[in-house]
Formats: C-alpha cells, structure tokens, sequence
C-alpha cells in the first residue's frame, strides 16, 4: 500500500511529533529540544531528544531516531502503512484510495504473495513434522535435546521426501507458478518444471522482527552435503539484514545480546534461558546487522565456534560491532566446539560464568594476533608490539586508545611511552596511505568506501544545519556526484527541498519504508555536522569534502561507458584543486 507524499506531508504536519512523542515518554524542555528517557533501551540518563522545529526525535545512546511515522512504527511494532493508517486516525483524517506506480503496486503484491508463500510452506512443514513421515525428523530434534515447546516455538518443521510435495501444496492454495518461482522455494527444472528445494530435512523457518517468515534454512538428519540449504535471497529475504532470533530477543529486556554462528545454537541458547541470543544468517556479519543490534542492546557477546572458523569470524566481526559504538566481547567455549555443545556438557550456569569472565574483545583480538609471534624472538617481539600499535589505532577515539594503550602496555610489560611512540609512527604511515590496513584481512575496498561513506554523510548533515550553504554546494556537487546510492537519493530530496527553501527532515525519512534506512537518514538529517568553528578552517574543511566527493569513483566508472566520465570527472577535480587554491568559498 503506497501514499502519495503529499498525504505522508499531510499525517506528519497533522501529527506534532511531541504530542506523539509525549504521550510515551515523559518530555522536558532543555533549550529548543526536549529530553527524556529513551523508549528503545533502558536508561537512567535520558539520552533521548525532540526536536519540535525539525519534527524529528534521536537518541545519542542507542542511536533510534526518525520522524513521527518512524516512532509509531517501533513504538508500536507497525509497518510503515500501519502506521501512516494509525497516525490518519488519530488525527481525524480519511485517507483516499492510495496512489501508487504500477511498479510499486507490483513490487508490494509481490511482497505479500511471497510472505504469505512462506506462511503456508511454514504451516506445511510444521505439520509434516508431525507426520508419520516426520517422526525421524522429530526425534531428531528431540535427541539434540529439543523440548516440544522450543520446537513450537521456533516453529521447526520437516520437509519430507520427494520433490513436489510443497509446490502441489501451494498449487492447491491457488498460488501461480511466477510469484512460487520468486519466493526461492523450488529449483525450476526445463523438463520436470518445479522441484522441491527442501527435501528431507528439518526445517527452520527465518523469521523477520515483525515474526514474519523471510526464508527457510533446512538441515540435514545426520550427516550429508551440503549440511544447511537456506533459501536464496528474494524480495522479502535479505541475508545481511536481519538476524535469526532477533524476533524474541529484541524483547528479552536484557541490553545485551549474544550472537552466536548457527539456527542451532541460538535454539539451544534461548531454551537454556539465554534468550537474548541471535545468530546471522549463513553469511558474515554485516554492518547492518551491527545496527540493527546496536538498537536492541550497548553490549554484545561474541559467541562463535571455538575453532579456527569461529575465530576467523569473530575477528572479522569485532571491528564491525566496535565501529558502531557497541561494547564488545568475547565467550570462551573450550573445550567444547559451539554453544549447543557447550550447554549439553556443562549446563547453562556454567556458561553464564564464562559470560562473566567473557574477554573484552580487544584483549581477545591482541591474544589471536600473538599466536602468530615467538615472543621469545626480538624481531618477532617488535613485531608484535607493532601489530599491537595498529591495533590501538583502529579505535574509535583516542580516549579509548590511551585507556587501552595504558591497559595493554602493562599487561603485556611494554614500556608505555615506547608503545605511544610505535602507535604515532604507525599513525603517520597510516595517514600518508590514507586506508588504515587492518592486521586481520577486511577488505581495504571496503574501508575507502566506508571513509567516503563518511564524506557525503557529512556534507549533507551540514548543508542540512547551515541551509546558506546550498547556493556554494550546488554549484560544485550535483545530486548524481554523490558515489554512494543512499546519499544521493538523500541528497535528491535535500537539494529538491532546499530548492524550494522548504527543507523538511521529516518527511525525507517517511520516505524510506525500511526501518534501518530511516534511522540512517535521520541520522544524517539531525547530527551536527562534523565542522571546524574557525573560519578558514571551515572554508578548508568544505573544500576538502566537496574534493573527497568529487574524486570518489562512481558506480559503474569502471566500465567502457563510465570511462570517459570519470576521466571528466578527474579532470573537473584537477581543475577545482586550482581553482579553489585562489579563493575563499565561505
Ligand atoms: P549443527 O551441526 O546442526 O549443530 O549446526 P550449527 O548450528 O552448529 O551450525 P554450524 O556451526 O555448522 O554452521 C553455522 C551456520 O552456518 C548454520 O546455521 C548455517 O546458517 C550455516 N551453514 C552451515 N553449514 C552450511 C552449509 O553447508 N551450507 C550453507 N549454505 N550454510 C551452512
Ligand atoms: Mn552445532
């Protein structure tokens, strides 16, 4: 169901976010914001703000914040129209028949076919289970120690032998061969057309927030290739977006999660009392992700394999969960390999004990690293020490790195200035090559694009604060010099609106359907911009990021048609260098 923006404008301006907002929290007026105790985490400092003249609220602890629409949405756990709906209602108003694209209606039916798709095919296995053909199925669940409960809680199921037993199931529900072929179900064969994808194994279906099944992850009984088949990414399935599990454990109340590799391991976790538990999905962590779990607690368990996998994976997400303000570290499992192995051998109260004396996730990267030294060889010592120093300098802030720059020295008797002296070095090199080379193997791509990511935030953030700064930006970054996606479909709105001199946050973030974007945009829409006060200094810092933006490849430069432009696109640059070395923007 799609609204006209004109109607989204009209909700927004009939519902005054401080009313809405008040009628939740309890409001005081510091300035020309409000203030109060953020609804999404628990807090005894309220980190928690409106901003009556934006229409916009933010928490500076969790990171929530959005538009009216977006607080009745995680407020009441409403979708986007259920919340356009419920926000018409209260504010007396009869929405028309909704205008939408033939595209958008499409793509939204589509939405629904499929999740109602995944319903049925859920029902089905969960019935199957319960079959005389399910009973292998079902005591294998029981003999991984699975109650009937966590089984019908987690709503596990069988997909039995054979390869047309879901499909004539959905046949039969009326569903057509276009929207099934779309729901990642079925492997299409030219000759025997659609084919079960799952069969014979258990089935564990992927639920959403909103406990809506996204997709299926299916395992085999005993051994057999591949272990867990999961469903393929469709239009309600994206891997990097949500977390299995997340669907209990954002309500668990305990502000910290555990995240954990696998569907079994959460399983086993949340029924010995460890509800906070989430896993991802088949994939590496994304940030995404990290977002998304940085709304629901401040800290994180890493709870991963205790093997060389596990490792490797836990090193790869830390810098990731750390990058978005979370506290992070890490549960030692040995002797056992998962979780599930874990609390079979020595119970839950045991591995609450290892949560106690879990490792702060810096000490347990420095401890992974120096398994690769001989300490007892000085080169090799120097080494490490030097690993050590680009670790410090991965941290946030430097108030982080002293403190940990002080806590690592003595723990590992490092002379504190010596090691002081190692991370400037360190810095410098890191500086001249502009990318800081994380020790562990992430991606350096990935990390240019993340610092530029930064880049265009920034410049909108500001254009957004300081609205005179329009008539300059324009003139030097165009909607389309943004490299990043999000960022100039953002910046499309903001130039539109500025335009128009009517800039109006809200009603950019109600744009955004996706929870996760309008937190994004938010963001962007209500930070203060990240500017020196000095004016010459300012002047320089807006060169600088117009330069930054301006010289960030675009998508698609790489290919025989985006050749030409990017050399224009340099070109432009060089010739903006000189220019701007003449004469003062602000
Ligand atoms: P159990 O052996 O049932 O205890 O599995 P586990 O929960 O311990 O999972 P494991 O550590 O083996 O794997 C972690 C996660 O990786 C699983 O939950 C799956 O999402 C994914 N995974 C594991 N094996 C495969 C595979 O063969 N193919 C794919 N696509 N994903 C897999
Ligand atoms: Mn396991």
């Amino acid at each position: 169901m799609h609204y006209s923006q004109e109607i989204i404008d009209e909700i927004c301006r009939r519902n005054d976010i401080l009313d809405v907002v008040s009628s939740h929290v309890k409001l005081t007026r510091k300035g020309s914001n409000y203030f109060g105790l953020c609804p999404f985490h628990s807090e005894k400092t309220g980190s928690f703000s409106v901003s009556p003249s934006k229409q916009i609220y933010h928490c500076f602890g969790c990171g929530a914040g959005g538009s009216v629409i977006t607080f009745v949405m995680n407020m009441e756990n409403f979708s986007f129209t259920e919340a356009i709906e419920y926000l018409a209602e209260r504010s007396g108003m009869t929405l028309p028949k909704p205008v939408e694209s033939k595209e958008q209606r499409e793509k939204e039916s589509l939405r629904s076919r499929i999740l109602e798709i995944n319903r049925e095919a859920g029902k089905f296995y969960f019935y199957m289970l319960r079959q005389e053909a399910g009973k292998r199925a079902h005591d294998y669940l029981t003999n991984r120690g699975l109650s009937e409960e966590t089984i019908k809680n987690f709503g596990l199921g069988y997909a039995k032998t054979g390869t047309n037993n879901v499909y004539g199931y959905l046949k039969g529900k009326g569903f057509d061969d276009e929207v099934l072929k779309q729901s990642g179900l079925f492997n299409a064969d030219p000759k025997k057309g659609f084919l079960d994808k799952f069969w014979n194994r258990v089935i564990f279906p992927i639920m959403d927030i909103q406990n809506r099944i996204i997709g299926f992850g299916g395992r085999v009984m005993g051994d057999g290739e591949p272990k867990y088949l999961n469903s393929p990414e469709t239009v309600v399935f994206d891997k990097g977006r949500n977390l299995y599990g997340l669907n209990f454990a954002r309500s668990c109340k305990k502000n910290n999660l555990i995240i954990c590799e696998g569907y079994m391991d959460v399983i086993t976790m949340h029924q010995a009392g460890f509800n906070q538990t989430v896993a991802s999905l088949g994939t590496a962590l994304t940030v995404a992700q990290a977002n998304l779990i940085k709304r629901y607690a401040d800290e994180v368990f890493v709870c991963y394999d205790s093997d060389e996998a596990g490792i490797k994976a836990a090193l790869r997400a830390i810098p990731i969960l750390r990058d978005t303000g979370l506290k992070c570290r890490v549960i030692d499992l040995n002797p056992y390999k998962d979780p599930d192995e874990f609390i079979k051998n020595l119970g839950s109260e045991e591995l609450e004990k290892r949560m106690e004396d879990a490792e702060n996730a810096f000490f347990y990267e420095i401890r992974m690293d120096e398994r690769d030294f001989d300490l007892k060889d000085p080169d090799d010592k120097t080494k490490f020490y030097k690993n050590i120093a680009q670790r410090l300098l991965q941290l946030p802030d430097a108030i982080t790195r002293d403190n940990y720059l002080e806590a690592v020295a003595d723990k590992y008797h490092i002379s504190e200035d010596s090691l002081n002296d190692m991370v400037k070095k360190q810095a410098v090199r890191a500086e001249n090559i502009r990318v800081y080379e994380r020790p562990g193997q992430l991606n350096p791509k990935k990390e240019i694009e993340r610092g530029c990511l930064k880049v265009q935030k920034n410049l909108l953030t500001w254009l957004c604060d300081d609205k005179a700064l329009y008539d300059i930006v324009r003139q030097y970054v165009k909607p389309d010099d943004y490299s990043d996606g999000f960022c100039r479909e953002l910046a499309e709105g903001i130039y539109r609106m500025l335009e128009e001199k009517k800039l109006n946050p809200a009603l950019l973030i109600s744009r955004y359907e996706d929870e996760e974007r309008q937190r994004e945009a938010a963001d962007v829409l209500n930070s203060t911009p990240d500017v020196p006060d000095d004016p010459a200094d300012k002047d320089r810092a807006l060169k600088d990021l117009i330069i930054k933006i301006l010289s960030d490849p675009l998508p698609g430069s790489g290919d025989s048609g985006g050749i030409l432009a990017a050399i224009e696109r340099k070109k432009r640059v060089e010739g903006l260098k000189a220019e701007f070395a003449g004469k003062r923007l602000l």
